[in-house]
């Protein structure tokens, strides 16, 4: 990835678009990559013509579906659910590799993780994620733009953690040798670890029942950005969007920094309020598949990182302090050390 060619490409593609991003043409527009600790499967960009912003998000061929979902929705999503509102899809290949995208308004704000006061923007996000989980009007516009295929709720945790799981597993054996870090029993109880998992949410009865709440999938404290002059929150990276899902995975990440704090039984009880018991009981899974994540999926992105010189060195110490602290939080909580 050569970022400076990459940004060159998508300053072109820009001012041939201009008007369409709503730029007047006259003046220079200036282009950004976007880096995002959270992932570089996509790339985004920042693009201005020094009046007006827009951030641009482009995907993979593997990704695209998904922001084409999202674009079919994204007027229901702006309307209800503070989503950015959608400029326009991007069919050309700007970037080798990345064929599709979409243009959005920018939104001056800052992400969550670094809010001068997150606890209130959590309470509103919190009533907004409670809407979108019962919108009939956005399950019925998701059914019709991808029909899915009806999940239990066990089915849909095996899909929104188990799956990635397992196709890290694949990336982590093929970097195994840069990870010299982790030993090889530890590598074998990631297997058992993840089958463990898979089998007690097919198994844990609260977990039976068919998934049909439309989720966000990603809500964690870098998809809020919260504009702190006006008090007011945006929900950004609708990539996993579904209307089959589990209210629990979209409360468990986005209650994630709490959980373990002295503050949890605040917001355990504020949470009993608007859901059910077995939302609850479910919502405990979620939590150690989330543990699990620092363990795990964040040792696939340090192998990611490897052919990127420019990401490399930062991805690849972030990665790995993340995973050295998550794993003997895990183990601690939940497991035994096989060591
Ligand atoms: N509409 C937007 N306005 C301003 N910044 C944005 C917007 N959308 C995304 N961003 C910024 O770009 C980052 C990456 O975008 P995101 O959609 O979350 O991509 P990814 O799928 O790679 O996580 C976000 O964490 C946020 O900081
Ligand atoms: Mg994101």
């Amino acid at each position: 990835m050569n970022l400076q060619k990459n940004e060159t490409n998508v300053k072109r593609w820009a001012e041939s678009n201009a008007d369409t991003l709503g730029f007047s043409g006259t003046t220079e527009i200036a282009v950004s990559y976007i880096y995002n600790p959270g992932g570089f499967v996509n790339q985004s960009y920042r693009i201005s013509d020094g009046l007006i912003a827009r951030h641009l998000k482009l995907a993979p061929a593997e990704k695209a579906h998904r922001l084409r979902l999202w674009a079919r929705v994204s007027g229901l999503l702006a309307e209800r659910c503070r989503a950015p509102r959608l400029i326009c899809e991007i069919e050309d290949e700007m970037i080798p590799d990345y064929r599709y995208g979409l243009a959005f308004e920018f939104i001056p704000g800052t992400p969550l993780r670094e809010a001068s006061d997150p606890e209130t923007a959590v309470l509103r996000v919190l009533e907004l994620v409670r809407q979108l989980h019962g919108s009939r009007e956005l399950a019925e516009a998701l059914n019709d733009a991808a029909p899915p295929a009806p999940l239990t709720y066990g089915e849909a945790f095996v899909d929104a953690y188990i799956d990635r799981f397992e196709s890290d597993m694949v990336s982590i054996r093929a970097g195994r040798h840069l990870l010299d870090f982790v030993s090889d029993e530890t590598m074998d109880w990631f297997d058992a670890e993840i089958d463990a998992l898979k089998h007690a949410a097919l198994e844990h009865p609260a977990f039976q029942q068919q998934a049909r709440d439309v989720v966000h999938n990603d809500l964690g404290w870098n998809n809020v950005l919260v504009d702190e002059r006006e008090g007011s929150v945006w929900i950004i990276d609708w990539d996993d969007l579904s209307a089959c899902g589990d209210a629990a995975m979209d409360y468990s990440i986005l209650l994630w920094p709490f959980n373990n704090t002295p503050e949890w039984a605040k917001w355990e009880e504020k949470l009993n309020a608007l859901v059910g018991d077995e939302l609850i009981e479910r919502l405990a899974l979620y939590f150690r598949a989330k543990l699990l994540d620092d363990v795990i999926d964040i040792l696939a992105d340090y192998v990611d990182a490897e052919p990127i010189p420019e990401l490399k060195e930062q991805v690849q110490a972030r990665t790995k302090a993340i995973h050295l602290d998550a794993y003997p939080k895990y183990v601690s909580l939940y497991g035994k050390d096989p060591n």
